[in-house]
């Protein structure tokens, strides 16, 4: 066979160079045809859509063909040629074809169109091979690089924080412990404790939960930073919205307060979805026509409005008064109750009919950091709530006084030993600071309007899954 260099499908289905000789190398999504000729839709995974391969059945043999069937690997080369077929600009005649790998139409399970997405989640390290996947990761890498673009745009640094960690950043005690210790024979002391001195780290460690008390470390040095990174919860929530291992977006900046913080989190998200309908449309209009109708429009209508800014103690009183007049919730609504996911869908879909920042919570529901109010009952935090999603963002300006923060701290039974380092922010050149954290698969929820976060990702961790 002769060489020449391949191209992606992506790059020559926008070629206009008519007879010339082209090499492309992908797998077989399909092969139709008759004894004369036999069509092979490609697929190389730079593009949701397949170049079609037209072959000269007599001139390649039928019987090489045969294996030539879903899912086989090959390189072709050929002539690009205008399509006479409707829905595709080119096509290629091929003169000769390579097989790499065959794929048993018998036991390769991606054969017909249309399986489910909950078939596809057994198979998941196969699944990127569908249209469905390959959209749906092409987005997420897209998504990735558009935050990148969009924090380094605006002079923030990327800081990597770590992901063992010995502390809880939000003290919700969700965490996955790391040890080298011999589970089969723990030591314990005379209480009953396990003693953790001779243990890898020699204390009790952990995966991060969240990369921001270490990013408060850097903004209030740098400025303004941001992490990405992965985080773990050992929350036993067998949601569509919630994962065990799941990607954070956090920006700290020294000198924000609340409201540029909310300023932040609206532009920043804005951005993402305007990236996503300039730059993933062919993927996006696959997924809007597949799964979600609406899906367009929806981008579109986020980017039109401005978010409702409300506090929290006016968003109970909305949705007391829907209790009153007829609207049921599976869970009870009152001041001090951590909303549900269906209560802030409700302000969302049903109240405001557009994003809604809800801040000012009350302190027992939300972590030892957050900037106290006068009122001695509420934190300045602020929830990012999204239609379809709920809560996409959370974030705060933080408690910037030592003494108050280390009263809190207290209060909260969190174990002073493991935040000695991070008090000294306050003990020295403290300054007002603010920050919050996008989950990244919540995010990708909203831009690919799939309904389960478990099809965002490519290879979920759940409580009692953690397959591939
Ligand atoms: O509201 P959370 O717990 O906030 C924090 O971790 C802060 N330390 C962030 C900060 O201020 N720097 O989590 C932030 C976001 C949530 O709004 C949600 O989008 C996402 O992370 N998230 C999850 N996503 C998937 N699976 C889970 N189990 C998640 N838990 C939180
Ligand atoms: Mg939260």
């Amino acid at each position: 066979m002769e060489t020449i260099k391949r191209t992606k499908i992506a790059d020559l289905l926008k070629s206009t160079a008519y007879g010339s000789t082209v090499n492309v190398k992908g797998w077989v999504r399909t092969r139709r045809g008759s004894k004369q000729v036999s069509f092979i839709a490609l697929n190389d995974g730079s593009t949701i859509h397949n170049v079609q391969i037209v072959v000269d059945v007599e001139k390649l043999g039928e019987e090489f063909l045969k294996p030539v069937t879903t899912g086989a690997s090959i390189s072709v080369i050929g002539t690009l040629v205008q399509s006479q077929g409707k829905g595709q600009s080119v096509e290629i005649q091929a003169t000769s074809i390579e097989i790499y790998g065959t794929a048993d139409p018998n036991l390769y399970p991606l054969q017909k169109k249309g399986h489910s997405l909950e078939f596809l989640r057994e198979i998941a390290h196969l699944r990127p091979r569908t249209n469905t996947f390959g959209a749906v990761f092409r987005i997420r890498h897209n998504m990735a690089f558009a935050i990148h673009k969009f924090f380094h745009d605006k002079g923030f640094f990327y800081f990597h924080t770590p992901i063992i960690t010995a502390s809880d950043c939000e003290g919700a005690g969700q965490m996955f412990q790391v040890t080298t210790m011999n589970l089969y024979d723990l030591k314990k002391d005379e209480n009953g404790s396990i003693n953790y001195d001779t243990d890898f780290f020699g204390k009790q460690a952990s995966l991060t939960v969240s990369g921001q008390l270490e990013g408060e470390l850097a903004a209030t040095a740098l400025g303004q930073i941001y992490t990405f990174g992965p985080t773990f919860r050992a929350e036993n929530s067998n949601t569509p919205r919630h994962l065990a291992e799941f990607w954070m977006i956090e920006p700290e900046v020294a000198f924000n307060d609340i409201l540029d913080n909310m300023d932040l989190a609206e532009e920043f998200i804005k951005y993402c979805i305007q990236w996503a309908l300039d730059h993933c449309m062919d993927d996006i209009k696959f997924l809007n026509d597949m799964f979600d109708k609406e899906l367009i429009e929806r981008l579109q209508g986020v980017l039109k409005e401005d978010f409702v800014r409300l506090p929290y103690t006016e968003g109970i009183k909305i949705l007391e008064k829907a209790v009153l007049d007829g609207q049921s919730f599976e869970f009870p609504v009152f001041w001090g109750v951590d909303l549900a996911s269906e209560h802030e869908r409700y302000l969302v879909e049903n109240h405001f009919k557009r994003p809604v920042i809800l801040t000012d919570y009350p302190k027992e529901i939300k972590a030892f950091y957050m900037k106290q109010n006068e009122d001695g009952k509420t934190v300045r935090a602020m929830d990012v709530l999204f239609p379809k999603i709920g809560e996409i963002i959370g974030g705060s300006e933080r408690e910037s006084d030592y003494d108050k923060l280390l009263t809190r701290i207290e209060e909260m039974d969190i174990p002073m030993k493991d935040m000695w380092w991070y008090l000294d922010t306050r003990r020295f050149g403290t300054v007002p600071h603010a920050g919050f954290g996008l989950g990244f698969e919540r995010l990708l929820l909203f831009v690919t309007g799939m309904a389960n976060i478990r099809d965002v990702i490519p290879f979920p961790r759940t409580p009692k899954n953690a397959e591939f």
